[in-house]
Order: C-alpha cells, then sequence, then structure tokens
C-alpha cells in the first residue's frame, strides 16, 4: 500500500512544500524563495526568514494540496526539517508541521537537512542503488559520505573552515556581485579568461579528503586588492575561483570514489547546482567508469521534495507527540 507524506523545508531563505508518495513518486511541489527579501543586505537575515516561513507555508501548503488534487484525508504523515539550519527558521516550519499533524491525526517526522540533499537524486529516474559515494556540497556543508543505506553514513572528509558555497557567497561578495553568489560567479565566469588568474587548489597534496575553502575567498580577495576592478577581470577572478572550487571538489571525489572501491557518486546540495561542476564531474566519472546522479537543477537548492522523500524513508520513527525540538546543529553522522 503506497503512502503519502507532505514534506515541509525551512531551513533557511527557501519556503519548500511537496507530496510524495511511496508508489507514484512525487506528486508536485511548491517552493517560495526569499531572495529579494534578504538581497538588500547581502546575506540571509535569520529573524525576517523565519516571518518569511511563518506567512509562507501555510499558503505553500493549500496551493500544493490544489495542485495534487489531493486533500488532507489523502496525506498518511508529514515530514519537516527539524535541522541543521536557522533556529527561528526550522521553528516556523516545524510549528505548522506539528500542528497540522495535530489537526489531520497523522504522524510526524523531523528530518535532517543534509539527509534530505543527500536522498533528492532518488527522486529521479534512473535513483541511484546504494551504496554509494555522496559530495554534499551546500552553504552550509562541504562533505563526501560513503552511504550504505539510509542512516549509515560515513563522513569521508569536510571543510575544515567555510563551506564551499559559503566561498562563493564570499567571493560573490568580494567581487560585488551579490547575493546568492553562487549562480552570480557562475554566470559571470562564462565571460572570464580561465589563463589570467590562477588560484590554489587547497589541500590536494594532502591525502584525504579533507577540505578548506576559506584560502580560495583569500586569494580572490588578494587579486582584487592588486587590480582595477573592471568588468574582464570581476570576469576573471569569478573564473579563477571557480576553476580552483571545482578541480578541488573533482580531485576529492575522484580520491572517493577510488578508496571506496563505489562506482556511484551522488552529488547534492545547492552548489551542485553549478554547470562547471557538473560537466567536470561528469567527465572525471567517465574516466573512471563511475555513474554520476545529480538532482535536476530546482532539486540541488534547498526544497520541500527532498524532505518529503527522506521522511517516507523515516516514517517508521514518526511520533504523535506534540512536543518538538529543532536542531539548528545536527551531524549527519
Ligand atoms: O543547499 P542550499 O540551497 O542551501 C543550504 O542548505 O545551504 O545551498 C545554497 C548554496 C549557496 O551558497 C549558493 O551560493 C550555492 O548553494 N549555489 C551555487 C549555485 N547555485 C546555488 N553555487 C555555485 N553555483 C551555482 N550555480
Ligand atoms: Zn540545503
Amino acid at each position: 500500500m503506497s503512502v503519502r507524506i507532505l514534506g515541509i523545508e525551512t531551513s533557511c531563505d527557501d519556503t519548500g512544500v511537496a507530496i510524495y508518495d511511496t508508489e507514484a513518486g512525487l506528486l508536485g511541489h511548491a517552493l517560495y524563495s526569499q531572495i529579494a527579501t534578504h538581497q538588500e543586505y547581502g546575506g540571509v537575515v535569520p529573524e525576517l526568514a523565519a516571518r518569511d516561513h511563518i506567512r509562507k507555508v501555510i499558503p505553500l501548503v493549500d496551493a500544493v494540496l490544489a495542485k495534487t488534487q489531493c486533500d488532507r484525508t489523502h496525506i498518511d504523515g508529514i515530514a519537516y526539517t527539524c535541522g541543521p539550519g536557522l533556529a527561528g527558521a526550522l521553528l516556523a516550519g516545524s510549528a505548522v508541521a506539528k500542528g497540522l499533524a495535530f489537526a489531520w491525526d497523522v504522524p510526524a517526522v523531523g528530518v535532517h537537512h543534509m539527509e534530505g540533499h543527500m536522498l533528492a537524486p532518488m527522486l529521479e529516474n534512473p535513483a541511484p542503488e546504494f551504496p554509494f559515494v555522496a559530495l554534499l556540497v551546500s552553504g552550509g556543508h562541504t562533505l563526501l559520505a560513503e552511504v550504505k543505506g539510509i542512516g549509515q553514513y560515513r563522513i569521508l572528509g569536510q571543510t575544515l573552515d567555510d563551506a564551499v558555497g559559503e566561498a562563493f557567497d564570499k567571493t560573490a561578495k568580494i567581487l560585488g556581485l551579490g547575493y546568492p553568489g553562487g549562480p552570480a560567479i557562475s554566470k559571470v565566469a562564462e565571460l572570464g579568461d580561465p589563463t589570467r588568474f590562477k588560484f590554489p587548489r587547497p589541500m590536494i597534496d594532502r591525502p584525504g579528503m579533507t577540505f578548506s575553502f576559506s584560502g580560495l575567498k583569500t586569494a580572490a580577495l588578494n587579486t582584487v586588492n592588486k587590480h582595477e576592478l573592471d568588468q574582464q577581470t570581476i570576469a576573471d577572478i569569478a573564473c579563477a575561483f571557480q576553476d580552483a572550487a571545482v578541480e578541488t571538489l573533482v580531485i576529492k571525489c575522484k580520491r572517493a570514489l577510488q578508496e571506496t572501491h563505489i562506482n556511484r557518486l551522488v552529488v547534492a546540495g545547492g552548489v551542485g547546482a553549478n554547470r562547471h561542476l557538473r560537466k567536470e564531474l561528469q567527465t572525471m566519472c567517465d574516466k573512471q567508469r563511475a555513474a554520476l546522479f545529480f538532482p535536476r537543477i530546482e532539486f540541488c537548492t534547498d526544497n520541500g521534495a527532498m524532505i518529503a522523500l527522506a521522511g517516507a524513508f523515516r516514517m517508521h520513527q514518526a511520533s504523535d507527540d506534540l512536543s518538538f525540538q529543532v536542531k539548528p546543529r545536527w551531524p549527519i553522522d
């Protein structure tokens, strides 16, 4: 018998809602991005994020129910992101999820945001089978993990400092490209000359799969300080930054495939939307005879579909208990 899960994502600056059916797959989803709210501040303002989620969650639930022609009696459970993320933002989604679960008399389960990202490629066809190596690259995380099954995650390497998405965002700010930085950098990098500046590939000479991205942002800053910042120079620095970040990720992914003897690589998280990264990883995987799995671009960044899907796997842990706890910091392993 199929089970239908309503998923709610509110960990940062996107409000996402979706309905996932364990037999039919994703039935529908909706997203509200708060980019316009935070743009003038150059980054996410936690208090504003929480307030925006409160305003948007219920209308999005209504919209997804209407779009999928479901009513509340078709929903068997509710999944919500309970961490990691911004505390106020997480509380907004969690409170609505628990309230709906009470009103609809269904169980609710809190899911891990990064587990949602990691399982997002399973929304696609073909879906990756276990085991796989996962590269999680977002605004808050950069990690490689060996994934043997749901909840069986062995961290192979993480970042010592900035997450790669954070490095994209900070470098974009230095270049005056605004927020969010990842898409802005990748756009202007297309016009850049890849031979003009060469940035370091951090940590690649050391064994293992540990990352460090704060030095790249500093390399960008030092270059900015030494040059007149015209349009071409901005594009050239963006290009040098993106090439260095992408090559570093690709080298570590190759190492992870070789060391685990696994021939499936799954890439997820906001930076997974980067086209240069997708292309370079594909080339590496082809050479390694490994299969590469991505979510579609819209499911790389935060969304409700991945939370509904992760919730379907975690429904056995759901409870009717109305108390809830959010976990702004929550390791995945
Ligand atoms: O997964 P996500 O939506 O939110 C977090 O859980 O953090 O990731 C957001 C991050 C931001 O740092 C954003 O700049 C980055 O993903 N990002 C990109 C691209 N699209 C989003 N980075 C590089 N290239 C992109 N096309
Ligand atoms: Zn995310």
